[in-house]
């Protein structure tokens, strides 16, 4: 790999490997996980409930720690803890995540406008004019006007809340932004607002996405390439347009065959699901 190469490969991951102990069952959340993303790329995570999306996101931001592996963020390991304001600002600078629940990333306590300030001030912007100028700049990106800034996270919609909390973590202006099911809860047009932003984003800023999705149609939309998890493990890993239009393994299929449309079959896809599974489960017994 050619220096200029690994200069703008903003995450490598390689080996990861995440289990959770629940009484005496063990669960293998992240099993051998590995990918690299580039400046300017987007990765599309998908897989069913429980396939170790959320887990896989948790350890891109330091979240969770990983039993076995490693991840490099711009070439520097991710650090286990960090200590200190200056450590803290440089890691919230290289990845962000917006979650499922915006609650997790917005303070209850105060506006989203002061939320975003802050967020703006904590990252250097010292003149309070120019913040504000910046907050009014970033909420409109994502369809936000005077009166959700005026307002406390639980005065909004939970697809208002969830733009505030993708506004806010732009603002940081991050060289990585983890997305887990960050629109999934949009309706379809605010959904395709989001969804441009983050492909302008991306062409302008260089700006890495990881898109956690179960919604294959949305991941079509952002995403150059696609990683399928089941069961933690990576099943293929491959071009998204590739992916869809010629799913190689049998689990792929299956959650194709899982969008519903006019010639759905719900009761054959149960079916076919519990086909996958190996006899026995593991932490059944
Ligand atoms: N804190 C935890 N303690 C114990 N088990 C956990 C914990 N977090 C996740 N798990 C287990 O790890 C596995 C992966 O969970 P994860 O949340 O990563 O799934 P997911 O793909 O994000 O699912 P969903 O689509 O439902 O959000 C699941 O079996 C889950 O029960
Ligand atoms: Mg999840």
């Amino acid at each position: 790999m050619t220096v200029e190469n690994s200069a703008r490969t903003l995450l490598r991951v390689s080996g990861l490997r995440k289990t959770y102990r629940t009484g005496k069952t063990e669960v293998v959340a992240v099993d051998g996980l590995s990918f690299s993303l580039q400046a300017g790329g987007a990765l599309g995570i998908v897989g069913e409930s429980g396939s170790g999306k959320t887990t896989t996101a948790r350890m891109l931001i330091g979240l969770e720690r990983p039993d076995a592996g490693q991840i490099l963020v711009q070439g520097e390991p991710l650090a286990p803890t960090v200590r200190g304001r200056a450590a803290r600002l440089a890691r919230a600078k290289a990845v962000q995540i917006v979650f499922q629940d915006p609650y997790l990333s917005l303070d209850a306590r105060i506006t989203i406008g002061a939320t975003i300030d802050g967020t703006l001030r904590l990252h250097g912007l010292a003149d309070p004019a120019t913040r504000a100028a910046r907050m009014r700049e970033l909420l409109a990106q994502v369809g936000l006007g005077e009166r959700e800034a005026a307002a406390l996270p639980r005065e909004l919609s939970g697809g208002q809340r969830q733009r505030a909390a993708i506004a806010r973590a732009l603002a940081v202006e991050p060289a990585v932004l983890v997305l887990d099911e960050a629109v999934s809860a949009l309706d379809v047009s605010v959904q395709a607002q989001v969804l441009n932003l983050l492909s302008d984003i991306r062409r302008d800023t260089g700006i890495g996405l990881v898109f956690v999705s179960h919604d294959l149609a949305v991941v079509r939309y952002v995403c150059d390439e696609a990683l399928v998890l089941y069961r933690g493990r990576t099943m293929e890993h491959r071009p998204v347009a590739e992916l869809l239009s010629d799913p190689g393994h049998p689990y792929t299929q299956l959650l194709l065959a899982s969008v519903p449309r006019p010639d759905w079959d719900p009761d054959s896809i149960s079916r076919r699901r519990r086909e996958l599974d190996p006899p026995a489960a593991e932490g059944a017994g």
